[in-house]
Formats: structure tokens, C-alpha cells, sequence
């Protein structure tokens, strides 16, 4: 199997990154991850790629030209597909073109419902009955694009905010390789 080299986007923890490292060990694991991207240089989630001798690259979107930045080390690493794995930022348009199709994100709630940031306390305001996480593709909307893999839990009556992270979490990393292995089962 030719595996997808692969850049994983952070911004903070990684806990998603290190579970994709270590599930692409598998001889038969579609990616292989050629590149950590972050938009924040104290991201806890750096020490996964320095502990697997991934390169990994800081990300100054302050910088009119940043993004010529992040096209030359996609390019260097000759990466073909994406994976925002807690990336925070909007990315932007050039990007998206560039990757049409190819990047994917997870996002922690049952997309439709729940777009952009605060999903927990909110899904906790509405009583909601069950939550989860959804892989999808990414396009111009936010969190819009088509869904790969969605997988939800029950909410129970002592479920908090840390909680429903914690359990989201937990079910995210089934979701997005079992999402990975979906895109690239018959290629
Ligand atoms: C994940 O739970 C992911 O769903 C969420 O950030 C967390 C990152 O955790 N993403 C978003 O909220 C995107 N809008 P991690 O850094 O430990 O993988």
C-alpha cells in the first residue's frame, strides 16, 4: 500500500495527532504523517511530533505572506492530504482550492448541530439527549463540509462540560481513523 503523506493541523493539546501517529504504525493504515502544521507555537501537541521525529512547523498567520509559507513546506514534504485535528483557525480559501476534496476535519458535536466553538456548553443549555463527533470534509463553510463519519453517545443527567469533552474525545479517536480508512478504502 502506497500510504497518503500527510500533514495534521493543531492548535493545542493533539491528543487526535498522537492517536494518528500511533494508529498509522499499522502496515495497513491509509496515511502516513509527513508533517505536523500549528498556528501555535506553545501547543502542547508539538512534543507528539518531536517525540516521533515528525518535522513540525509554526505557523505565523500574522504574516501578510504566511500562507506562501505553508505551501512551500506542504510542497517540501510533498503532502496530498489534510487533517485539522483541533485546528482553531479558519483556513483559508487558496487553501482549500489547492487541497479541493483533501482536507478533512473533526469537529466535537453531531454536525448540522453545533457549528464553531463553545459546542458542550451549549449542547448542555438545550438538553440535548445525546452528542458526539462528526469527521467531514472541509469546504468555504464553516464546519459545512460533506460528512464522512458521524457517532454520537447518550447525554446522561450528571454530564458537565469536562464530561462530554472527555467522552467526545474518547469516541473521536474510533472516528476519525475509521473517517481515514472510509476515504481511502478503494483507492
Ligand atoms: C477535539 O476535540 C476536536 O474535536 C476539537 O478540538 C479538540 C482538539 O483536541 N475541534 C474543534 O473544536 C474544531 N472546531 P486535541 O488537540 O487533543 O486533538
Amino acid at each position: 500500500m502506497v500510504k497518503k503523506k500527510t500533514c495534521v493541523f493543531i492548535s493545542g493539546q493533539g491528543s487526535n495527532l498522537k492517536n494518528l501517529i500511533k494508529r498509522s504504525r499499522d502496515s495497513n493504515f491509509p496515511i502516513t504523517i509527513k508533517l505536523v502544521v500549528t498556528n501555535n507555537k506553545n501547543a502542547n501537541g508539538i512534543m507528539y511530533a518531536k517525540k516521533n521525529s515528525i518535522p513540525y512547523f509554526v505557523l505565523n498567520t500574522e504574516l501578510r505572506n504566511y500562507e506562501n509559507h505553508l505551501f512551500y513546506v506542504l510542497n517540501k514534504y510533498k503532502i496530498s492530504f489534510i487533517c485539522l485535528a483541533g485546528y482553531m483557525k479558519i483556513i483559508s480559501k487558496k487553501l482549500i482550492s489547492k487541497f479541493e476534496k483533501k482536507i478533512i476535519n473533526i469537529h466535537p458535536s453531531l454536525l448540522p448541530k453545533y457549528k464553531g466553538l463553545n459546542t458542550f456548553a451549549r449542547i448542555l443549555k438545550n438538553k440535548e439527549k445525546k452528542t458526539g463527533c462528526t469527521v467531514h470534509y472541509v469546504n468555504e463553510k464553516l464546519d459545512g463540509g460533506g460528512i464522512i463519519v458521524k457517532k454520537c453517545f447518550p447525554i446522561v443527567s450528571s454530564d458537565n462540560e469536562k464530561t462530554l469533552k472527555i467522552k467526545t474525545q474518547k469516541l473521536e479517536y474510533k472516528v476519525l481513523p475509521e473517517a481515514i480508512i472510509r476515504i481511502f478504502r478503494n483507492s
